[in-house]
């Protein structure tokens, strides 16, 4: 008999069985929505990134039901072959008035947005100065790129300073933060490390894919909300998540995005969006502009829950948007008050490593702006009862 040679996965899977580690998916099995029902349990949805609710916006929804009967539901091409649709140049301009940019270009991702940019600018002659807590794609970006990767502790603008300080100044350099932290839920440094890239002629990149729709005048994120249009060279922005579609984009000037068009490898080797998911995006920047009020909402909605966290005695670390980590240190501990919270009809996904530091894990909370006060209200009494019987609280 043929001899696995994939049983080295099994026996790493086991590993992880053995530590309280595995976790299976859960399955979702209506929309989207604050409360729903995921492996037969109805629960509070504290787990997705859905700030706004717009993932079953009946605008958004209408659009995308509109563009398939028009359009029909797939584009058959890469966007440099056959698959540009006016739509998607519809989208990106849309994109580039709200980010204040000269042109936007849209990614099947934010994964691949930050990915393929990264690595298509960057060569290894260049240096690359990232914050250590920088998402996932950005790492593979900088080390698809290549280049040097340095990376300085979180938020620490005089540790970046000093890394830059000590390269040749004719050396090619890109500064590059999350606008805010996807598990911790804070801001980067984005005033300080501008004004860094600014007196050592470095590139700066600003990754918001948490921010749009959420930060900033209509959700246009964190360049606006800190008042830094025209000092950020690239601006990522997802359309997964507050947008409520899929997608990511790039924004900034036009050599960057026709450069893009011609080098970034997601763009040029791999399908474009079907009509509905642009057609969706567009309705949904429809709604910031024309329905603001839902952003409010969220942010109430974000007071009330942290606030009530923080009463309980949680450690929320320093979160300053609509992510809340409720923080408990072990890895097995996070995934036991994460099952915990669910048997009684809360779903909050627990993270530990390697997503988060070994003595970080936590259950991870995300309010949005269609849950009601008696839904907070529900989840915080569980959170209690539950934080109280495994002795976090
Ligand atoms: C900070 C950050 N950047 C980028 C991404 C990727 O976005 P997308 O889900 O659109 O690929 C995510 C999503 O997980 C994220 O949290």
């Amino acid at each position: 008999m043929r001899r696995d040679p994939l049983a080295y996965l099994t026996s790493e899977l086991d590993s992880l069985k053995q530590q309280g580690l595995y976790r299976p998916l859960r399955v979702l099995e209506g929309e989207q929505k604050p409360t729903t029902t995921f492996d037969h349990r109805q629960v509070v949805n504290l787990s997705s990134n859905n700030y706004l609710g717009l993932t079953t916006h009946p605008r958004l929804r209408e659009r995308a039901l509109e563009a398939t009967r028009t359009l029909g539901v797939g584009t058959g091409s890469v966007r440099t072959i056959a698959g540009t649709m006016a739509i998607h140049v519809e989208l990106e301009q849309r994109l580039a008035a709200f980010k204040n940019t000269e042109a936007v270009v849209v990614f099947q991702s934010g994964f691949a947005a930050n990915a393929g940019t990264v690595a298509a600018i960057l060569t290894k002659d260049d240096v690359v100065i990232s914050d250590e807590l920088n998402h996932a794609s950005i790492v593979d970006g900088c080390r698809l790129s290549r280049a040097t990767i340095k990376i300085f502790p979180h938020r620490d603008v005089d540790a970046a300073r000093s890394v830059l300080a000590a390269l040749p100044v004719a050396q090619r350099k890109l500064l590059i933060t999350d606008g805010v932290f996807s598990m911790d839920g804070d801001l980067g440094a984005l005033p300080g490390l501008c004004a860094v890239a600014e007196e050592f002629g470095c590139i700066m990149m600003v990754d918001d894919a948490h921010a749009s729709g959420v930060f900033g005048e209509n959700g246009r994120g964190t360049i606006d909300h800190f008042g830094l249009h025209g000092r950020v060279d690239i601006q990522v922005g997802t359309l997964s998540k507050a947008i409520g579609v899929l997608g990511g984009y790039v924004a900034g000037g036009r050599a960057l995005i026709e450069f893009l068009h011609h080098r970034a490898r997601p763009f040029l080797f791999s399908t474009s969006h079907p009509p509905a998911v642009a057609a969706s995006c567009i309705a949904a920047l429809d709604v910031l502009e024309q329905e603001p009020e839902i952003i409010e909402r969220l942010w109430e909605n974000t007071r009330f829950f942290k606030a009530g966290l923080q009463a309980l005695g949680f450690s929320t670390g320093s979160s300053e948007s609509p992510i809340t980590p409720v923080i408990v240190g072990e890895g097995a501990l996070a995934m036991k008050l994460s099952d915990a919270l669910f048997a009684k009809g809360v779903f909050a996904q627990g993270i530990a490593f390697p997503t988060v530091a070994r003595d970080k894990a936590r259950v991870r909370t995300i309010v949005t702006a269609t849950h009601t006060r008696d839904e907070l209200q529900f989840a915080l009494d569980v959170f209690a009862a539950v934080g109280r019987d495994l002795g976090i609280i």
